[in-house]
């Protein structure tokens, strides 16, 4: 049967007080509407419409891509008339019936379960309303239905504006999120009036409509507030954003890995963890990151699009990005990975040492406040303090290679392109703009004298 998805997000979203369109704000590092297409994306064969209008350019070159088809509502008059836009273009079933979706782009944690059960209650031919109950329903459309009990049959909705002091007594609300059959929601959309406290067409109008023709009303729940709750302000993206960690940082527990603080955790992509697995407090993972067997990452660690190979070990502050680090590694407190940094295994970057892209072979160190730009170190290479890869001319970067076993002595600076031969040492202090010899101490400094009979001026009294 025909499944038409609608994505309903062309609301202002006024109290969120920011210049971007509200379903463009991110949610654990993805936008609002970003996570339900990503839920769309698990409901099987559909077409999907994105419903836009405030920042619609913003929205559809967000949406490009994605499958989803983007219908223009302008102006903004209620979320009856956002349907009405898209209504020609919803598939009608034929003989069979379709069934026609809607979602909220600012409601970003709907589970698939959920919809699919949404959609599979309507199947075609009853209407299905999503609703939840709240204990403080202020806001909300309420369910009305025959006699007080939840067991009564569903008569329509009510917004909260246009509600009697009764009426806001009930606790059982629709979520904004409904599946009908479309050839009726296509009747019905077309005979809303907007006679209400508003002055909108409300979608929730088409409840009444079906009872009236004798079409079957369901109701199905949402089995925990945390899917059906919507982004209205900073203040709820801010509650929901700590939920969705918070479930995120459980399921991690679950699986083994040992979070510190379950709430002192943020994860902006994927982590896969082995086993093991130690995380301190205070640590951002962003894209896709993998932690081998017995990682330990210390408190306040950024990393991002990473793999952390077994044993290794990343102390606290350290910031990663885009490099892989090998199986018994030790790197910080404060060091900076970036991009192109592949680390052997066992080797050791210390504090202040900034490492970019540039391979370190097995066992190779540096240990204190140095950096490695465009750079190829081999095995056990001791790479001193304070020393630099001068890889930037200022037009082009170049390369400099250093051989296994090389010693570079503290504060050096090697002038890329340059080759240190395999098993040499370079003196303290020295600027290499030329290959060096294996095996050999190079030095590249100023020579130092001593100045027989100089004495140290003094101060000369005054007046
Ligand atoms: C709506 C429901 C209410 C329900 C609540 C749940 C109606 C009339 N009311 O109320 O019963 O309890 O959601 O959160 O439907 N939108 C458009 N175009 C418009 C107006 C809204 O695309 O012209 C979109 C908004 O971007 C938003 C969604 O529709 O994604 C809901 O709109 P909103 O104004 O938040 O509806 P509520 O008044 O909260
Ligand atoms: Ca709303």
């Amino acid at each position: 049967m025909a499944l038409d998805i609608v994505i309903m997000a062309a609301g202002k979203g006024t109290r969120m007080k920011s210049r971007h369109p509200k379903v463009l704000h991110q949610l654990a590092g993805r936008s609002l509407l970003g996570h339900v297409l990503g839920t769309t994306a698990q409901l099987g064969e559909h077409r999907c419409w994105v419903i836009t209008g405030h920042g619609a350019d913003a929205v559809e070159s967000a949406i490009a891509g994605t499958g989803a088809v983007s219908v223009r509502q302008m102006p903004q008059l209620g979320t009856g008339h956002a349907i009405q836009q898209v209504v020609p273009h919803l598939a009608d079933g034929g003989a069979e019936g379709g069934t026609t979706l809607i979602l909220n782009g600012d409601v970003p944690l709907i589970a698939a379960d959920t919809a699919r059960a949404l959609a599979q209650a309507c199947g075609g031919e009853r209407l299905a309303l999503l609703t939840i109950v709240l204990d403080d329903a202020t806001g909300y459309g309420r369910i009305l239905r025959s006699g007080d009990a939840m067991g009564g049959r569903v008569l329509g909705i009510v917004e909260h504006k246009d509600a009697s002091e009764r009426q806001r007594e009930i606790r059982e609300v629709y979520t904004g999120m409904m599946a009908a059959p479309t050839a009726a929601l296509k009747r019905w959309v077309a005979a809303l009036k907007n006679d209400n406290a508003q002055g909108e067409f409300y979608l929730t109008d088409i409840v009444a409509m079906a009872v009236a023709e004798g079409v079957p009303v369901v109701a199905t729940h949402a089995s925990d507030d945390t899917e059906v709750l919507g982004v209205n302000s900073p203040l709820q993206l801010a509650d929901l954003e700590r939920r969705f960690q918070r479930r995120q940082a459980d399921a991690l527990l679950e699986a083994g890995v040992r979070l510190a603080d379950p709430a002192r955790f943020d994860l902006r992509g994927t982590l896969a963890a082995g086993q093991d697995v130690e995380i301190d407090v205070g640590c951002v993972f962003e894209g896709a990151v993998t932690l081998g067997n017995e990682v330990r990452i210390g408190a306040h660690c950024v990393i991002r699009d990473a793999a952390i190979g077994a044993g290794a070990v990343i102390h606290p502050f350290t910031h990663i990005e885009g490099a892989s680090v090998g199986a018994g590694a030790l790197v910080g407190p404060y060091a900076r990975l970036r991009p192109g940094a592949v680390l052997g295994e066992q080797v050791h970057i210390g504090n202040f040492v900034e490492v970019k892209n540039s391979t370190l072979a097995k066992g190779a160190k540096a240990n204190h406040l140095a950096y490695l730009g465009d750079a190829t170190v081999g095995e056990r290479v001791n790479y001193g303090a304070g020393s630099i890869t001068a890889n930037y001319d200022g037009a082009n970067k170049h390369r400099t290679v250093i051989g296994d076993d090389v010693h570079i002595g503290s504060n050096c600076v090697l002038i890329a392109p340059v080759t240190i031969g395999a098993g040499g040492t370079v003196g303290g202090g020295s600027t290499i703009s030329k290959d060096t010899p294996a095996g050999q101490l190079s030095v590249a400094r100023g020579k130092q004298v001593a100045v027989a009979g100089w004495t140290r001026p003094v101060k000369t009294k005054k007046g």
